[in-house]
């Protein structure tokens, strides 16, 4: 019985709580204590997104024009990292929903709202470069953005940390099959 009544000290009180999560039920997980500009964030997330989307499509293409016989392991690690920016990218979107937003998907735009360039493979070493750039653009835009969150909104922030993590993974994979000149 004692804990029941307990005193929440710092919390909001039990009545307010229920009472504030059936006023605005339509706000599904965006509660009033959410600490971030939540319009701020679903900004930054599609632009994100639109990274994410522009760095599948280049690694996917990339892909498909590699020389499998001189490039097999190449070939193949483009297609493992269009994958997986593709994984970030709903990941992304499923976060905007979240927070009440709709994920832009307009190929007419995103490639405009892109961090990262969208650049044709030529040669292999090119293809390289290209990617190398783009995940070292991906890795400051996202650190950046963890330290514009802080900890305003741990969700956002623990998926953007995970998303970084795989980004510098990608960068570090680039430049180990980079041939040295
Ligand atoms: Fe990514
Ligand atoms: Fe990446």
């Amino acid at each position: 019985m004692t804990l029941l009544h307990a005193k929440r000290p710092g919390l909001t009180d039990r009545n307010t709580l229920r009472a504030e999560a059936r006023r605005s039920v339509s706000d599904g997980a965006v509660t009033v204590a959410y600490g971030a500009d939540r319009e701020a964030v679903i900004a930054m997330l599609q632009n994100a997104l639109a990274t994410e989307l522009t760095c599948a499509l280049r690694y996917r293409q990339h892909h498909f024009v590699a020389k499998s016989p001189v490039s097999p392991a190449i070939k193949n690690e483009f297609l493992e990292h269009a994958n997986e920016e593709q994984q970030h990218a709903d990941q992304i979107a499923e976060r905007i929903v979240q927070l009440g937003g709709a994920p832009d998907f307009n190929p007419a735009s995103f490639a405009a709202r892109s961090d990262a360039e969208y650049v044709s493979g030529t040669e292999l070493r090119q293809m390289l470069i290209e990617n190398l750039v783009a995940e070292r653009i991906a890795v400051q835009a996202y650190t950046e953005m963890i330290h514009a969150i802080g900890e305003s909104d741990p969700t956002t922030r623990r998926l953007l940390e995970s998303i970084l993590a795989k980004e510098e993974e990608h960068a570090d994979e680039l430049s180990d099959l980079l041939p040295r000149e």
